[in-house]
């Protein structure tokens, strides 16, 4: 009736993505044209973004159209936002695959086994997967990689498509390496129990993006565990950076008082954020150890909280340390070591014959680099690495100071690092100078001919 009233062949257009009244603007053809083209040519997968209303939906259905059904097999997935099992399943739900059960294998295997018998009956497999910025979980977008992995020597076994509105682009690039690492695992059957970061490296005292990598652990449900063996106890300055304030979000801490907290060796910690973990892990009742179980005066047994059981008294010195000096001191002699160790960075870097590498807490890490070497390729870089050896070898038998050495990346470094209370400023600035005598001195002696300008 309202055909015949409006004289139209058809009814009118309808708030459904009828690729019947799809306008093919010329973007809308490039598009189109570049799916195709990924499907036809086997390139694995492609992504469409474009705004909200801008009819991807439709064209996803054009696309379909033009993929002939005795060719290929299609899947559509309209509503990706679900979890990774369940999408698995969706996925075979569409391409009317049937697994014999719910689990993981069996999904993958079923799937598996169609893509195959597709190729053997000369037909391609597409998934079209539309909305796909509304995938949330990383654990999908794993699964949606790991999917590409169904290859021949020669070819994927399947064409991917997503269909997405712009900030996919965001949530894809949100996904961190170690986000993706944990979802890889997962995905391969193994369960990621634990993430290190560190506190303040061994080598240059870096400090890893602790809040960042906390975010990643509460996420995925992973411990966090921090070496904070050197660099922890620079969390108590009041002004340091909000990485090493993220100490506060780890499960577990590595603290070395024998190193920035000033203690003779050895003593090395663990400290958790809930010791009812130790206890679980640990407690045992010996029946040659009498317990008095008392609930007013409960008894903290440390041999219950570690794998020792007689142990030491390693904590009387530092527990000694902290009532002389208290908080306040250890932070005014951590802050002096840090200010030190930037004096010495400058000091470096006043000094022609010395490159600086990097400085962090109290770590300064640099060369010695004669200026007619720089920049002269492999052989030259080989012999500045044996240069700056024999230079730390004479520095310390030399007894005038005392540094050690570090290694990133193949080069060999100076490294010095202050945690020692009785380190001066004209200590540091002089060191400097100290290096390049002893560096010229060496290298006069160690230089090989093919080196010489
Ligand atoms: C960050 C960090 N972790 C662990 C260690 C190992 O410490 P130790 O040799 O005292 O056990 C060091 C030593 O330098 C360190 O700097």
């Amino acid at each position: 009736m309202y055909e015949q009233y409006w004289g139209l062949k058809a009814p009118p257009f309808q708030n459904v993505p009828d690729p019947n009244f799809f306008f093919l603007s010329a973007r809308h053809r490039e598009g189109l044209a570049r799916l195709l083209y990924a499907v036809k040519h086997n390139k694995g997968a492609a992504l469409l973004v474009g705004d909200v209303g801008c009819g991807k939906t439709t064209l996803s259905r054009a696309l379909i159209l033009q993929l002939a059904e005795e060719k290929y097999d299609v899947g559509l997935i309209t509503n990706p936002a679900l979890p990774g099992n369940d999408f698995l399943e969706e996925i075979d739900l569409q391409l009317g695959i049937h697994p014999s059960n719910n689990s993981k294998a069996a999904i993958l295997r079923a799937l598996n086994d169609r893509l195959l018998a597709n190729v053997r009956e000369g037909k391609e497999t597409v998934l079209i997967v539309d909305e796909a910025h509304s995938i949330r979980d990383p654990d999908v977008f794993e699964e949606l990689r790991m999917l590409l992995n169904f290859q021949l020597n020669d070819r994927f076994l399947l064409t991917l498509i997503l269909m997405a509105q712009p900030e996919i682009n965001e949530i894809i690039g949100r996904i961190k390496q170690l986000e993706q690492r944990i979802a890889m695992d997962r995905s391969a059957g193994y369960l990621p129990m634990l993430v290190v970061g560190t506190a303040g490296t061994v080598g240059v005292g870096a400090v890893d993006p602790l809040r960042d990598i906390a975010a990643v652990c509460r996420r995925q449900e992973v411990w966090f565990h921090v070496d904070g063996a050197y660099g922890a106890p620079a969390a108590a300055l009041p002004r340091i950076s909000d990485d090493l304030l993220a100490l506060s979000e780890a499960d577990s801490l590595a603290l070395d008082p024998h190193k920035w907290l000033y203690s003779p060796l050895e003593a090395g910690c663990t400290l958790v954020k809930n010791p009812a973990h130790l206890e679980d892990a640990f407690s045992f009742h010996p029946e040659y150890y009498n317990f008095k179980v008392s609930e007013e005066e409960p008894a903290l047994n440390y041999y219950e909280l570690g794998m020792q059981n007689s142990r030491g008294f390693r904590a009387l010195k530092v527990w000694l340390a902290l009532r002389m000096v208290g908080k306040a001191g250890f932070v005014r002699m951590i802050r002096d070591d840090i200010s030190l160790s930037r004096a010495m960075f400058d000091a470096v870097r006043r000094q022609p014959a010395l490159e600086p590498f990097a400085q962090n807490l109290s770590i300064a890490t640099f060369r010695y680099l004669p200026q007619d070497l720089r920049g002269k390729g492999e052989a030259a870089a080989e012999y500045v690495n044996d240069l700056n050896r024999e230079l730390l070898n004479r520095l310390q038998t030399g007894g005038e100071a005392f540094i050690s050495n570090a290694v990133v990346d193949g080069t060999y470094l100076l490294r010095a690092c202050i945690v020692n209370f009785r380190t001066k400023l004209a200590d540091v600035k002089s060191l400097p100078e100290l290096v390049v005598r002893i560096g010229s001195q060496v290298d006069s002696e160690l230089r090989p001919a093919s080196l010489h300008a």
